[in-house]
């Protein structure tokens, strides 16, 4: 949690192939690993833009465009960083990458975009922080969890989940305690939020109404990641747009003017 929101690591130019070390089921999701040898350590919130190396493109076309995935929880050692996602397949690219098995090649690029912003930085008063994320998005709030852990900073999550068979990922909070935040918290805590945009919204709306400072990880289609193509622009409160890929997908409450986006959420 040292880097500021305006420090976030950048990527090395252009996609690189990581190597599948670990697959496992979780929940009715998967988390698959990856060795990657060159990249840089990314920070809590980042994302990559995925493609497995085989089965993707070709003939056929689709999966076509690489994917957007989270980061769940990196750790670097002396053969790279180990990179874990967390994968809910509903496509034919989160299908093909949900298939993946030790071995195989898996192209990325990042991390990128901006990620969460440490707390002392959001708002020097809060005692701790409370990390509330539904379904899929609970990704980016485990790798966030734990460096909230590893700077000594007191962090409640609260998780909820469509039903019993969709509630996998815990493990990745790598946390004994996993506890329901109350009202009295918000006074001297912040909020960090990821999950569907209803869920979301909420969040936003709530902590809005109560003064209270957040940050939502967002989700929008997708299709470069770095800036290019515009596809992931969403409105600013202030009036305007941002492109979530680079000004995001980390975005404070109160910068956007809603968080329901179109073409995300599932
Ligand atoms: C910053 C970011 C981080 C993400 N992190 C994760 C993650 O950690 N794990 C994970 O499983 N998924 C994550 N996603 C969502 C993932 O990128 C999409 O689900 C994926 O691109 C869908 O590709 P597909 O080929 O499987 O399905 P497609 O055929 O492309 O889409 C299938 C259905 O899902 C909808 N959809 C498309 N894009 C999204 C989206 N961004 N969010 C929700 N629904 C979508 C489509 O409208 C369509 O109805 C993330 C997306 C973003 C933008
Ligand atoms: S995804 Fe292309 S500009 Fe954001």
């Amino acid at each position: 949690m040292s880097k500021t929101r305006n420090q976030h690591v950048l990527a090395p130019l252009g996609r690189r192939l990581a190597e599948v070390v670990e697959v496992r089921e979780t929940g009715g999701y998967r988390v698959f690993s990856a060795l990657d040898r060159e990249g840089p350590e990314p920070e809590a919130g980042q994302f990559y833009m995925l493609a497995a190396a085989r089965g993707w493109g070709g003939e056929d076309g689709r999966p076509y465009l690489a994917r957007a995935f989270s980061v769940a929880a990196a750790e670097a050692g002396p053969r790279g960083v180990r990179l874990d996602f967390l994968v809910e397949a509903i496509g034919p690219g989160t299908e093909r990458l949900a298939g993946l098995t030790p071995g195989d090649g898996l192209w990325l690029m990042g991390p990128l975009g901006r990620g969460f912003s440490p707390p002392g930085e959001l708002a020097p008063s809060a005692h701790g922080a409370i990390l509330v994320g539904g379904g899929i998005g609970i990704a980016p709030l485990a790798i966030l969890r734990r460096r909230l852990a590893g700077a000594g900073i007191p962090a409640q999550t609260l998780l909820g989940f469509r039903d019993r068979q969709h509630s996998g990922g815990l493990e990745l909070f790598d946390c004994s305690e996993i506890r329901l935040a109350s009202e009295d918290d918000a006074d001297s805590a912040l909020v960090y939020a990821c999950g569907p945009p209803a869920m979301l919204e909420a969040v936003r709306e709530m902590c809005l109404d109560r003064g209270v400072v957040a940050e939502l990880a967002m989700e929008a289609p997708m299709a470069c990641g770095f800036g290019a193509c515009f596809g992931c622009a969403i409105p600013l409160a202030e009036g305007g747009y941002m492109r979530l890929c680079c000004d995001g997908p980390v975005v404070r409450a109160d910068e956007v003017s809603t968080a329901l986006v179109a073409g995300s959420g599932h």
